[in-house]
């Protein structure tokens, strides 16, 4: 058996013994639902299994296929993807299943080429699908995959570990070697304190015989991320609190919110109130650090009165703010703003 064959062979025993048991997954031996596959690699992209499980088993009680997910209403497909982040996933995963509805009589098209023509399925997600749920040989890296292809062949750049995972990925159990790749990097090849001991490919892994598995993948330098700032504001009449709806383009499209002028270099004050009114800055701030800057955002509070005509928005009931569909950014100034306003 060549050093392909073997190191195939070794992950796919050990991923038989040792794969985890998650929600998205086929039993042993038995198909995957391609829907099941694919939104939860959309979901899995920028987000944690640990955070993933329990939303992707509420998401497919409520959407449990294509068809329901085609016929959902946006903006509460939107909502159901709060505090998961990248909201444009949310707003790919609608379309793509109109798409599939539409073009694909219901079903998702089993070749790589096919799902990368859907929107929102980029080289990543088109591969991880058509080797997980079709079973075609697809070569997919995502970053656990990279580390261990980095430190197995100590490859240096995302170009290298690309062809040294392409001449390791078998033809047969493609999606299975996937996953174990996927499985071995969580749990075993980790990027700190690996746990060699219990890898089935020491033999063959050239970071470990260099002893320098922690060096690997290499990383190119971070760049700082800038800091910004802005204010958001709580406009308060009976119970209830003003909401709108962001701008579809840009970031957190879409998605309901806190009012909140332009997010700059400079702190803004009340400037960009979306009304007149009596407004007070509280004490406090609120930071969240998105993929490309901080975010501090000052807290301005108000009382609307038989006057107050917001040009857009509705009205929600404070105690049920939980159920809004905030994106965390605002989640967490609605939980700071209360705090302050009852403690
Ligand atoms: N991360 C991305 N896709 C995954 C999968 N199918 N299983 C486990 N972790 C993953």
């Amino acid at each position: 058996m060549d050093a392909k064959h073997s190191i195939a062979a070794d992950l796919l025993r050990w991923y038989d013994a040792h794969r985890r048991d998650l929600p998205w997954r086929a039993r042993p031996g038995q198909r995957a639902d391609p829907y099941r596959v694919w939104l939860s690699e959309v979901m899995l992209q920028q987000t944690t299994v640990a955070t993933v499980g329990p939303r992707f088993t509420s998401w497919v009680a409520r959407w449990p296929d294509i068809a329901s997910l085609a016929a959902a209403d946006e903006a509460e497909v939107m909502a159901a993807w709060a505090g998961l982040g990248y909201y444009a996933r949310a707003r790919n995963l609608v379309k793509a299943a109109r798409a599939v509805a539409d073009e694909h009589g219901g079903r998702l098209p089993d070749t790589e080429a096919a799902l990368r023509t859907l929107p929102g399925l980029g080289d990543y997600t088109a591969a991880a699908v058509a080797a997980i749920a079709f079973g075609r040989r697809a070569v997919v890296v995502d970053a656990n995959v990279e580390r261990v292809v980095a430190r197995l062949f100590i490859a240096a750049g995302k170009p290298a570990v690309r062809a040294a995972a392409e001449t390791i990925t078998p033809d047969e159990r493609a999606g299975d070697f996937a996953q174990a790749m996927m499985d071995l990097g969580a749990t075993v090849c980790t990027p700190r304190n690996p746990r060699c001991m219990l890898c089935p490919l020491t033999a063959g892994c050239a970071a470990r015989r260099e002893g320098v598995q922690e060096s690997y993948p290499v990383k190119p330098a971070k760049k700082a991320r800038p800091q910004r700032y802005g204010t958001i504001f709580w406009l308060e009449r009976g119970g209830e609190v003003l909401l709108v709806r962001r701008p579809a383009r840009g970031l957190l499209g879409g998605m309901r919110a806190l009012p909140t002028g332009p997010w700059a270099e400079d702190r803004p004050g009340l400037e960009d109130a979306p009304v007149a009114a009596g407004w007070r800055m509280l004490n406090i701030a609120v930071s969240h650090v998105f993929t490309h800057f901080a975010l501090e955002l000052a807290l301005a509070v108000a009382d609307a009165d038989a006057h107050t005509r917001p040009a857009s928005g509705e009205y929600w009931p404070v105690a049920r703010i939980d159920s809004a569909g905030l994106p965390t950014v605002f989640a967490k100034a609605a939980r700071a703003i209360r705090g302050e306003l009852c403690g």
